[in-house]
C-alpha cells in the first residue's frame, strides 16, 4: 500500500478549507468523525451503516479505512459515507461558518455569500495533488477501486454518486460543475445519468446534434462544498466554480486535464477524464434515489469512455447515499443552501419583504417543499412570492408544495407553518396549481413513467387574507413585560429547564 504522503494543503488559521482532508480535520475537531479500521464489505454494508448512522443524533460522518477484498491492493482507498448528512454543524463548517450557527442565521449568511463570484485559479500540474498517480489507456481499470453497491436493487455499482461532473458549454465555453451520478459500466466505462433540462445534458445534446464528441471529467473526494454548490440550479451561463470561490472567498484551485481541455479540481482525491461520443448510450440504473424510491426503471444513459484516471495516494472516495429522510445525503444541506439560493433569487429580482425561506429537508431530499415567510406589503404580494418561489432558477426543479406564511411565522419551524396553514388559509381560495412544470423521471408519483419530466405544483397561501389584514383576528401573544418578568422569576419559582425563546409579543397591551 502506498503511504499517505500528500504534501497538499496544510491549512493555516482563518484560511478556507482547501480539500477533503482539511474538511475531515475540521469535522474531527467537533468530534463528528468516526473511523472504522476493520474491513467492511462495499456491497450494501457500508451504505447500510451510513443509512443507520444518519438516524443518530449527533450523526457522525464515517470513514471506512479498509474494504473487504481490497486490503492489500496497493492503492489503499478509503470510503467516506454520511458526509454532511443531517449535521447542521458539518454543513456550517462546509460553508465556512461557525458550527454553532442555527439554521435561520446560516441560510441568511449563505444567501449573502451567493452574491459573490470568484473565478477559479489555474495551477500547474506539479502543484496538483490529484496528479500524484495517473493511469492512462489500458492501465485504467475501475475494478481496482472499491466502488460500492448502495441499494439491493441498484442496477450496478455507483462511485459517489459523483461529487462533481465538469462539462464545457459547446457555445459559450463556460464550465459547468454539476453533481450527477455515474454507474460503472466496465473497466474503462461509466454511465452518466442526467435529468432533462440539467446543464450537462443540454451540453451533450447540443454537441451531439452537431455530430461532435464532448469531453467530460468527474471528481470524487472533493471538499463537500463542491457537492453543495454542484447540486443547485445556477444561471446556465455561469460556472459553479465561481460560486464555490465566492462562498470560500478564495479562488478554487483547478488544473488542466491530461487528456481533455477541462479544468478539474486540483485537490480532488480522484478524477476521471473521458469523452462522450455522439449517440453513445448504454442501459443504466435503476438506482435508489433522493425520493426514497428506486428512480426511473433501467434506461439508456450517455456512456463515458474514460481516457485518464488520476488519484491521490490512499484516495478518499466520497459516497452520497440517496434515501428517505434523514439518511438522504442531500436533505440537510439542501435545507440550507437551496433555501439560500431561492432567497437569493428573490433578492436579485428586488422582491421586498422576504423574511425567510426554507426547503424542508424531509420533503424528498429538500426538493419537495419550499416555505417562504414574508411581510405582506401590497395586494397580490403573497401570490407573487408563491409564483416566483415556484419558478425561479434556484427553486423550480421538482418542488411540489410552495407555502407562503406571514413574517410572524418561522418557515424553519414546521409546527408554526402547519398552524398558519390551519388557521390562515381557506383552501377553496388559497390553493393554486401550476401544471406541466419542470420535474424529473425520478418522481414516483406519476404513471406511465414517460409523463414524469413534467410535474405540477401547489401554491398554498397560508398568509392572513390581505383584503382583511387590518381586521384579521388577533393571534394570542404574550406581553413582553410579562414574559420578561416570568423569565426573571423562572429559577426562583423552581421551574425546569431554560425559558423558551418567543419571537412575537403583543404590542397593543
Ligand atoms: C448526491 C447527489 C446526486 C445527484 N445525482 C444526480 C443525477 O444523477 N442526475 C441528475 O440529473 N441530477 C442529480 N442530482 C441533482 C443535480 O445535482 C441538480 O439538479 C443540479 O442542479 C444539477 O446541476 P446543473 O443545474 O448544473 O445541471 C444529484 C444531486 C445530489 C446532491
Amino acid at each position: 500500500m502506498s503511504e499517505d504522503t500528500s504534501t497538499a494543503t496544510a491549512k493555516t488559521q482563518n484560511e478556507p478549507i482547501q480539500d477533503l482532508r482539511q474538511w475531515l480535520d475540521a469535522v474531527a475537531e467537533i468530534d463528528e468523525l468516526v473511523k472504522v479500521s476493520e474491513p467492511v464489505s462495499r456491497d450494501q454494508e457500508m451504505s447500510a451503516i451510513g443509512y443507520l448512522l444518519a438516524k443518530q443524533q449527533p450523526s457522525p460522518t464515517v470513514m471506512f479505512e479498509k474494504t473487504i477484498g481490497f486490503e492489500d491492493d496497493g492503492i489503499g482507498a478509503r470510503l467516506l459515507w454520511n458526509l454532511a448528512g443531517p449535521s447542521l454543524k458539518r454543513i456550517a463548517i462546509t460553508l465556512g461558518e461557525s458550527p454553532d450557527m442555527n439554521a435561520t442565521d446560516l441560510i441568511r449568511k449563505v444567501k449573502g455569500k451567493l452574491m459573490q463570484r470568484i473565478p477559479p485559479r489555474e495551477v500547474s500540474a506539479p502543484e496538483a495533488p490529484v496528479f500524484e498517480n495517473t493511469l492512462l489507456g489500458d492501465d485504467i481499470d475501475l475494478d481496482k477501486f472499491p466502488i460500492p453497491m448502495h441499494w439491493p436493487l441498484d442496477g450496478g455499482r455507483y462511485p459517489g454518486t459523483a461529487d462533481c461532473v465538469i462539462t464545457r458549454d459547446p457555445d459559450s465555453g463556460y464550465l459547468n460543475v454539476g453533481t450527477y451520478r455515474m454507474m460503472q459500466q466496465g473497466k474503462r466505462e461509466a454511465g452518466l445519468y442526467l435529468s432533462p433540462g440539467k446543464d450537462a445534458r443540454l451540453h451533450i445534446e447540443r454537441a451531439w446534434e452537431r455530430g461532435e464528441s464532448i469531453e467530460v471529467a468527474a471528481a470524487w473526494g472533493v471538499d463537500p462544498i463542491f457537492m453543495l454548490v454542484g447540486s443547485q440550479g445556477f444561471p446556465k451561463n455561469i460556472s459553479e466554480y465561481e460560486f464555490i470561490g465566492g462562498i470560500r472567498d478564495q479562488a478554487v484551485s483547478v488544473v488542466k486535464g491530461k487528456t481533455t481541455d477541462l479544468l478539474i479540481p486540483a485537490n480532488a482525491e480522484l478524477v476521471i477524464e473521458g469523452v462522450l461520443k455522439p449517440g453513445s448510450m448504454k442501459s443504466e440504473g435503476p438506482f435508489g434515489e433522493f425520493t426514497g424510491y428506486y428512480g426511473r426503471p433501467e434506461g439508456d444513459a450517455p456512456l463515458v469512455e474514460i481516457t485518464a484516471l488520476h488519484h491521490r495516494n490512499q484516495p478518499i472516495m466520497t459516497n452520497a447515499l440517496m434515501a428517505d429522510y434523514p439518511s438522504c445525503e442531500q436533505s440537510g444541506f439542501f435545507a440550507i443552501i437551496r433555501s439560500a439560493r431561492v432567497w437569493n433569487d428573490f433578492d436579485k429580482l428586488g422582491i421586498p419583504g422576504i423574511e425567510g425561506v426554507y426547503c424542508h429537508p424531509a420533503a424528498a431530499g429538500g426538493w419537495g417543499m419550499t416555505v417562504v415567510s414574508l411581510e405582506q406589503r401590497y395586494a397580490g404580494h403573497a401570490a407573487q412570492v408563491l409564483a416566483l418561489a415556484a419558478q425561479v432558477p434556484g427553486g423550480a426543479y421538482y418542488t411540489k408544495w410552495i407555502i407562503a406564511v406571514d413574517e410572524d411565522v418561522d418557515p424553519c419551524d414546521m409546527d408554526q407553518v402547519l398552524w398558519a396553514m390551519a388557521s390562515r388559509s381557506n383552501p377553496i381560495d388559497d390553493i393554486d396549481i401550476l401544471r406541466n412544470t419542470w420535474s424529473t423521471q425520478l418522481d414516483p408519483s406519476q404513471y406511465p413513467p414517460e409523463n414524469r419530466p413534467y410535474g405540477s405544483k401547489a401554491l398554498i397561501n397560508a398568509c392572513k387574507d390581505h383584503k382583511n389584514l387590518k381586521n384579521f383576528s388577533k393571534r394570542t401573544m404574550l406581553s413582553k413585560e410579562i414574559y420578561d418578568k416570568v423569565s426573571a422569576d423562572w429559577e426562583r419559582l423552581g421551574l425546569p429547564g431554560d425559558v423558551p425563546d418567543v419571537r412575537n409579543f403583543e404590542k397593543d397591551a
